[in-house]
């Protein structure tokens, strides 16, 4: 029997009829076409798939949508401000924190609540608290340092 979910995902409202045992993952990409949200090991392990629910960084792949009934929710789309990116993605750019990209909504993401936790205040202190989000390319050097460099200025 399908659940009745009333998900605000990046400022809309939306009122869905999930399947119980579908991942907010699962919605999200394929219910709601956000697909920027990266789907990669599907078991917890890389956080491609990391979102903001109610401010916090999860793993979207590891929860189950019916769960999140009146949730806010916010991805890698709703970042930008019309032309102007979020300062984290800008620092990204300008570090050069991606090769392939496919890690990267998942890395600004968790980075954006690494920095609103208060867990980004050196180089050592992002590498810890980022060390759920893998990235196969290895561009952590510049990572690191967009995450700590935005930090400084939000
Ligand atoms: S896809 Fe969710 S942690 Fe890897
Ligand atoms: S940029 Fe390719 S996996 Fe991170």
């Amino acid at each position: 029997m399908a659940s009745r979910v009333r998900l605000t995902v990046n400022g809309q409202v939306h009122e869905l009829d999930v399947d119980p045992r579908q991942s907010l993952l699962d919605v999200l990409r394929e219910r709601l076409d956000l697909t920027g949200t990266k789907k990669g090991c599907n078991q917890g392990a890389c956080g491609a798939c990391t979102i903001l629910v109610d401010g916090r960084r999860i793993v979207s792949c590891l929860t189950l949508a019916a769960m999140h009934d009146g949730a806010r929710i916010e991805t890698i789309e709703g970042l930008a401000n019309g032309g102007e990116l979020h300062p984290l993605q800008a620092a990204f750019i300008e570090h050069e924190g991606l090769q392939c990209g496919f890690c990267t909504p998942g890395q600004i993401m968790s980075g954006i609540g690494c920095i609103a936790e208060g867990h980004a205040g050196s180089p050592e202190e992002v590498q810890f608290w980022m060390s759920g989000n893998i990235c196969r390319c290895g561009a952590y050097p510049g990572i690191v340092a967009a995450v700590a460099d935005a930090a400084g200025r939000t």
